[in-house]
């Protein structure tokens, strides 16, 4: 995937990306907000950075079946957050997986606390749909059909 929005590129993850990843993937707040319970841990398939290639996060589309696929975003680059880098990031996601014919529904979960991002998925289209407890971690889940 290489698309560019009006203020960020989402494209295919490099090997250079990693070294980053780690880091945002290790910060506590960031852990806090997104933690990695209810999945088998995924490579991060796609990096998002700014239109002059400033590396600023990863996400990912995971459990792809036929219909249904899995969105997962971190904008690991705390001086991005709140200004509007996420939502564009989603919105692209978005669009590809609708872009494939067979797939009718984007879902994915997210802590009931982390208000920011419900927040960014709801500016994008998303709408929540149920609530999974997973080792003590309260999520709602979201999504969006075609
Ligand atoms: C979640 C994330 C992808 C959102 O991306 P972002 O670029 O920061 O978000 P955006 O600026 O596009 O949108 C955030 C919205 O939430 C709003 N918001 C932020 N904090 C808020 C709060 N405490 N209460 C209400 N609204 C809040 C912002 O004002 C903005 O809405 P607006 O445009 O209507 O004003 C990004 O912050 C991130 O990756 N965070 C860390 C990891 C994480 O939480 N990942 C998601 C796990 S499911």
């Amino acid at each position: 995937m290489n698309i560019t929005g009006e203020k960020v590129r989402v494209r295919d993850k490099n090997s250079e990306d990693s070294a980053m990843e780690i880091v945002w993937e290790q910060d506590a707040e960031i852990k806090d907000l997104n933690p990695h319970v209810g999945t088998v841990f995924h490579n991060n398939l796609f990096s998002i950075e700014t239109l002059d290639g400033k590396h600023i996060g990863s996400c990912n589309l995971y459990n792809w079946t036929t219909h249904d696929v899995q969105l997962g975003i971190m904008i690991g680059d705390k001086d991005y957050w709140n200004k509007g880098y996420g939502t564009e990031a989603v919105g692209i996601l978005v669009n590809y997986c609708f872009a494939s014919a067979s797939v009718d529904r984007v879902w994915l979960k997210v802590l009931l606390t982390n208000i920011r991002a419900i927040r960014c998925y709801e500016k994008c289209g998303f709408m929540q749909c149920g609530r999974l407890l997973l080792e003590g971690y309260d999520f709602t889940v979201m999504e969006i059909r075609k």
